[in-house]
């Protein structure tokens, strides 16, 4: 029998929002207000995703319903359930409708000692739960400076993703840890370059698939750059911190693929 030849569609982007620890219940008016926009476009060519806080998360998800803005987690425990205080489980997210989770951000990896072989239990355990795992890697400005750029993500990446993860239950994003929330990004350029090099590694572990993958760059992304970023080689979205906190800007930053 002849073999059946697969082939890969290009990834359809998503832009996704972090909201890191911000925002009380009054933040739904800004869910409220980007799902007025999406509602006006006839076809949205990009995936819609917003990461609150924890407490705000059952909330949001009835705020978005019928639109189309997702909710997802920002971090989640590597067990179902258990002794484990002040943690949530993946499966916690799930039920209160997240479709998504955050795993390995560079301020998780910074603030609380998350390790690469951590990272890829938490992301195993959102595809338990039946969730999309981001997987976020990105080098330090030392590491950068040091020209280790590359190699730093090549190891984070063979340390953070599973061998059974597939392009349908996991997005990358690259976030140079220099570029969150400073203002500054790297060049176009530089972006292609490093997202080009995620690509191969993908493609190198996991056949034809690894086009497959979306892979985000996160960063520094406002609606003044968005357009600029989002066109450099291999980017599929964005990871949205301070900029995704008023639909207003968030708008703006989908606009790049309107
Ligand atoms: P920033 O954050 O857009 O505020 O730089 C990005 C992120 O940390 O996901």
């Amino acid at each position: 029998m002849a073999a059946r030849k697969t082939t890969v569609r290009a990834p359809k982007p998503l832009v996704a929002g972090n909201w890191k620890m911000n925002g009380l219940r009054g933040a739904k008016k800004e869910i409220n207000a980007l799902a007025k926009k999406l509602s006006k476009l006839d076809r949205l060519p990009c995936d819609v995703l917003i990461c609150p806080p924890t407490p705000t998360i059952a909330l949001l998800v009835e705020t978005a319903k019928g639109s189309k803005v997702r909710i997802g987690g920002q971090d989640c425990h590597t067990q179902v359930s258990g002794a484990h205080t002040g943690d949530v489980s993946a499966e916690m997210l799930k039920d209160v409708g997240a479709k998504y989770v955050i795993v390995g951000h560079s301020e998780r990896r910074a603030d609380h000692g998350e390790t690469n072989a951590l990272v890829a239990q938490k992301a195993a355990a959102g595809h338990r739960a039946g969730l999309i795992s981001i997987v976020c890697v990105g080098e330090t400005e030392a590491e950068r400076d040091a020209g280790k750029t590359l190699s730093v993500i090549t190891a984070q990446l063979k340390g953070s993703l599973g061998d059974d993860f597939d392009p349908k239950n996991t997005v990358i994003a690259y976030e140079p840890v220099w570029a969150i929330g400073t203002g500054r990004t790297p060049t176009t350029a530089e972006v292609g370059q490093v997202h080009t090099h995620i690509r191969k590694r993908l493609v190198a572990r996991f056949g034809e698939q690894g086009n497959g993958y979306r892979v985000l760059y996160g960063g520094s992304v406002k609606p003044t750059n968005a357009e600029e970023l989002m066109a450099a080689p291999n980017v599929n979205g964005a990871l949205v911190g301070g900029a995704s906190l008023t639909a207003a800007d968030f708008y703006g930053i989908i606009s790049a693929y309107l």
